[in-house]
């Protein structure tokens, strides 16, 4: 995969005519957005095909948690919209992952295209070790909490999870090296301080280093006075350092 297969934008606005205006923007340099609850539940469908009309991927960022019932006749409907990529809440059970997934692939054949990247959520990155243990009972590292989900994800047959940067490693020596990290919280140095809640975060290339399969970017590239040349910027560095 080159870099543009592997960086994933943010398209983190609340409308269609934004989202429009940002897509035009990185025309030509990016090829995979992330649309996410926000943009989502204000544009719905529409914005998928927006984005596909451009000849680019979507990651459907809606964290979905239900019973497998609902959560399968959802994947489906994801799977004819078109997504890519859509990620689950590993907590909502291997049975929901696993339905999910199999809703996904059937879906796939029936059109004849290949089935959606799923995703794990594991542990949110809002929460640390104390509110985790109010949520669970069991007070633990967040790493032990990510890394027994992200095992559930890989059981029931997810193609991989979203973690922080940091939590690779971990991730992959506990399910294998082609079990996917796709990984918010990218930071490159020349956008360090851009004053945002991003606490772990890491460089492209230090993401990219520790074994990142994606690296979902936002306002580094999408908040830049000039989103085109940060995108660049970011692809350049995440090439530099697969060569590494
Ligand atoms: O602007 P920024 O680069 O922080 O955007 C990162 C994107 O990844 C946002 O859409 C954010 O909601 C999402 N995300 C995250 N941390 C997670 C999961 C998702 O920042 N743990």
């Amino acid at each position: 995969m080159t870099a543009s297969d592997r960086l994933i934008v943010a398209l983190d606005v609340p409308g269609l005519a934004e989202a429009g205006r940002l897509l035009d923007r990185l025309a030509g340099e990016v090829r995979f957005f992330k649309v996410g609850m926000e943009l989502y539940n204000s544009a719905g469908p529409s914005v998928i095909e927006l984005v596909r009309a451009r000849g680019a991927r979507v990651f459907l960022d809606l964290k979905l948690h239900d019973i497998p019932h609902t959560v399968a006749r959802t994947a489906e409907v994801l799977g004819r919209l078109g997504v890519a990529m859509f990620n689950v809440h590993a907590s909502g059970g291997v049975e929901m992952m696993r339905g999910a997934a199999a809703a996904a692939s059937r879906v796939a054949a029936e059109m004849g295209g290949e089935p959606p990247l799923i995703l794990g959520v594991t542990v949110l990155t809002s929460l640390d070790r104390g509110s985790l243990a109010e949520v669970t009972g069991a007070d633990r590292a967040v790493e032990q909490a990510v890394v027994q989900l992200a095992r559930l994800a890989r059981d029931a047959g997810l193609t991989g999870v979203v973690c922080s940067p940091w939590e690779v490693a971990a991730v992959k020596q506990a399910c294998g090296t082609g079990f996917l990290a796709v990984t918010p919280g990218v930071r490159p140095a020349w956008a360090a301080g851009s004053g945002d809640d991003q606490r772990r975060v890491l460089t492209p290339a230090a993401a990219i280093a520790a074994g990142a399969d994606y690296l979902v970017v936002g306002r580094p590239i999408t908040a830049a006075a000039d989103p085109a040349r940060a995108s660049r910027l970011v692809l350049r560095e995440m090439e530099e350092a697969s060569r590494a």
